[in-house]
């Protein structure tokens, strides 16, 4: 027998039983005629110990072993006389009688521990050697965990696990996709899904009501903390709903989760969003609702504050003087940073360098500081007096000891970065506590993107997606102004998962098709297999899809997914341990009729 315990479990209690333990050495240490080893597996760390005097032949092997070598003891659990309250096990130790060396090891390029020496390259690259380190294990253990408490919560809602093909013809859904090349059909590619989409669609017209998966989904796109280029999602579809069945089935499933694996509850229903209030008082469509400090409009469509009599005189100038920044901006707003009046000239100075930079591209930050004295010093001092300053934070909400940014320029650009700016704001306060938890349905999303470059409106979500009834009319007079039937799930600033209310109707179909540019022939090649399945009875149907990566980082309190996927890839996309993406053989590459042609061929 290898074991009868694992490293996790001996107590005081069981002094004196004759057990067998195997594991990994995680230390040794010599003491007097004393070796003391640390026994670790997945479930825990036991001391062993050995004696010079009583069992000479066993201690000179325990002095011989080296860090993670892999071993088995056989002795009696015996009480410490020096205990460790740190771990469960802290009370015994084990009289080791028999020691049987399972295999050597090689010393490990970092520390295996909590805390490793080792960078994220080399741990990355080893990352088998990572996984033995109980952070890691935890989040393994936790999406395991959180895994089956999904499959159990959805099974008995009525949901079936079907498993949708991962070779699939290539359907854009925003992002790229992987192809893999055919043999036997040269010249021709499959792609690797971007989501199962359109099979859990089919899955619906089949008559599968309820459908759930666990699933592997792969884009080629940019890559960040929380993305990766394979990632899983909880890929869900349901018919005969309305988008208030969906929601309500999905926040039960989310509390669930928080119940069973956190045991946080919420009290009430996840708080609805509209898009566009979301972008216009957090300047994002996943806000994080940790935190206040809302986005304040003081000039454009946004502002409320024409009620108090402020309009017009609120930007007001001083005489003889023109501020052209507001005077030409289409949009004015500030957010207010509570108790930060007394920010240096440095923090200032940080906080411009922030908006200013190339993924945010204000061109300035103005701000005010309404001191705890009562006096007021601004960056626009030159073109406004107290008073206008003041009906500034009347407007705001802005008191004494505040301090008030401002942005201006174009609308959506400047409420992206007020919402950026707000964000760091948020971090350098601390209001972003990882204990804390706050969800959100953000609803109405606009159907389409007009994209500036190409001239042509893309599907915001993806090709599938239902007009608002109300909105239809619009379709082919102004498609921008088109609300879609669509919804994410957000929480704390995490897209956590997203999903719509889908065309039923070919005909509605084809018309969506049609401004997003598609030609009929483009549109059949390319999604013909659904839209004729349409025409053999599909039922209203809709779903969603979590980020199950994004979920589980979220509940571990991390910020990349990395640190929940078992093997992931790097920023460059690249596995790291097993050196991949790499080259093929020429003798493959020939099978499947591909030529490498480099740039300079
Ligand atoms: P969507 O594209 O919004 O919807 O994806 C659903 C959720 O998947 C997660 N996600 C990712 N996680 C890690 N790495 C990535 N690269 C990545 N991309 C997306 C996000 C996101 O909210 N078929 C639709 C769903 C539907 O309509 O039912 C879809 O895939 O958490």
């Amino acid at each position: 027998m290898y074991r009868t315990h694992t490293c996790g479990e001996l107590r005081i209690t069981d002094t004196g039983k004759v057990i067998t333990l195997a594991g990994w050495v995680q230390k040794t240490r010599e003491f007097g005629g004393m070796t003391f080893v640390d026994l670790r597996d997945r479930y825990g760390i036991t001391q062993l110990v050995f004696n010079m005097e009583t069992n000479a032949e066993q201690c000179q092997k325990a002095r011989e072993l080296g860090r993670e070598y892999v071993i088995r003891v056989t002795g009696a659990v015996a009480e410490r006389s020096n205990k460790n309250p740190n771990i469960p096990t802290g009370d015994i130790e084990i009289t080791v009688d028999q020691l049987d060396i399972l295999n050597p090891a090689v010393t490990p390029p970092f520390t295996i521990e909590e805390n490793s020496d080792g960078g994220d390259e080399l741990r990355m690259k080893y990352r088998y050697l990572d996984m033995r380190r109980p952070p890691l294990q935890r989040n393994l253990m936790l999406r395991h965990r959180m895994a089956q408490s999904i499959r159990h919560y959805l099974d008995l809602q009525g949901f079936i696990e079907v498993e949708t093909p991962v070779m699939i013809k290539s359907t854009p859904e925003g992002a790229r996709d992987f192809v893999v090349p055919s043999r036997m059909n040269q010249g021709q590619f499959y792609a690797l899904p971007q989501s199962p989409q359109m099979f859990k669609q089919l899955l619906m017209v089949s008559g599968y009501d309820r459908y759930m998966q666990i699933v592997k989904c792969f884009r080629d796109e940019d890559l960040r903390a929380d993305r990766q280029p394979e990632f899983t999602q909880i890929d869900c579809e349901m018919s005969f709903v309305e988008q208030d069945d969906i929601l309500d089935i999905f926040e039960g499933l989310t509390k669930h989760l928080f119940k069973e694996t956190l045991n946080v509850e919420f009290s009430g229903d996840f708080q609805r969003m509209h898009w566009e209030q979301a972008m216009a008082e957090y300047g994002s469509d996943k806000p994080d609702l940790r935190f206040g400090m809302k986005i304040n409009c003081l000039k454009g469509a946004d502002c409320h504050h024409g009620e108090s009599g402020d309009a017009g005189t609120l930007l007001q100038t001083l005489p003889g003087q023109a501020f052209p920044l507001f005077a030409e901006s289409e949009y004015i707003g500030g957010i207010v940073a509570t108790g930060c009046a007394e920010y240096s000239r440095k923090q200032l100075d940080e906080l411009t360098e922030f908006v200013k930079k190339p993924q945010i591209g204000a061109k300035g930050l103005i701000y005010v500081k309404y001191n705890a004295d009562g006096t007021i010093k601004s960056s626009a001092d030159k073109f406004f007096d107290a008073a206008a300053l003041q009906k500034w934070a009347k407007v705001t909400g802005a008191k004494a000891g505040d301090l008030l940014l401002i942005l201006a320029g174009k609308r959506d650009k400047t409420l992206k970065a007020l919402g950026e700016l707000r964000l760091e704001m948020g971090r350098k306060l601390e209001l972003m506590d990882k204990n804390q938890f706050a969800p959100l349905w953000v609803v109405d999303f606009p159907l389409f993107e007009w994209d500036d470059e190409t001239r042509r409106y893309y599907a915001m979500h993806h090709a599938f997606t239902s007009p608002k009834p109300e909105d239809v009319p619009y379709l082919d007079t102004d498609p921008g102004k088109v609300h879609a039937n669509a919804y994410d799930l957000v929480i704390n600033g995490v897209e956590v998962g997203g999903g719509s209310i889908r065309i039923h109707d070919s005909a509605l179909q084809t018309r969506m098709f049609n401004i997003m540019g598609f030609t009929p022939e483009e549109a059949d090649y390319r999604f013909g297999f659904l839209t004729n399945a349409f025409k053999y009875g599909a039922p209203p149907h809709g779903g969603i899809a979590f980020g199950f990566d994004r979920l589980v980082s979220l509940f571990a309190g991390l910020s990349s997914i990395r640190d929940v996927i078992a093997f992931p890839k790097n920023n460059q996309g690249r596995d790291v341990m097993q050196d991949s993406p790499a080259k093929i053989d020429d003798l493959q590459l020939d099978e499947l009729g591909i030529r490498i042609v480099t740039s300079d061929e």
